[in-house]
């Protein structure tokens, strides 16, 4: 049985091609493991909220100073462990105005966290194995 982690974020909603697109692999995901775990998260119509003072003082790895801190960096934690969670993820990721949907560069703001989710090294940037990350929580 495996896990997929999947990430739709259209503004369009039903009329969405991404959306679609998303059902679509997911289906046949499905018929090639029929005990399939999904972990859905539609950034359309549920987005995560964008980055602020607090959540981005939060993520950033000082202590929760209020109650805003806290709940942001909890929600950090659980995005992780869906990540974590996840043997596939399927993102579903529309182009507006030359980029992302902000809905879904909202979402990899939650889970890009330095020395949790990956580390700076000299080659750059590189993803974090579990196992030598800090703790997410
Ligand atoms: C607000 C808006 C901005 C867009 N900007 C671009 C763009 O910069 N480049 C492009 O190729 N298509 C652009 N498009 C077209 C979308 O990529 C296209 O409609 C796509 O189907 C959107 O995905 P969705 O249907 O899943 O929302 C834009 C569409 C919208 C609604």
């Amino acid at each position: 049985m495996s896990t997929i982690l999947v990430l739709i974020s259209s503004a369009l909603g039903e009329a969405s091609v991404s959306n679609q697109l998303v059902h679509d692999a997911v289906a046949q995901l499905r018929l090639q493991d029929p005990a399939l775990q999904v972990i859905a998260h539609d950034l359309g119509s549920s987005p995560i909220p964008h980055l602020n003072f607090d959540s981005a003082t939060a993520i950033r790895g000082a202590e929760p100073a209020n109650a805003e801190q806290a709940a942001a960096r909890a929600l950090s934690d659980e995005l992780i462990d869906e990540l974590r969670a996840a043997d596939t993820i399927v993102i579903g990721a529309p182009m507006y105005n030359f980029g992302m949907a902000s809905t879904l560069k909202a979402w990899f703001d939650h889970v890009l966290r330095a020395g949790v989710t990956f580390s700076y090294s000299e080659a750059g940037p590189e993803a974090c194995s579990p196992a030598n990350a800090q703790s997410s929580s």
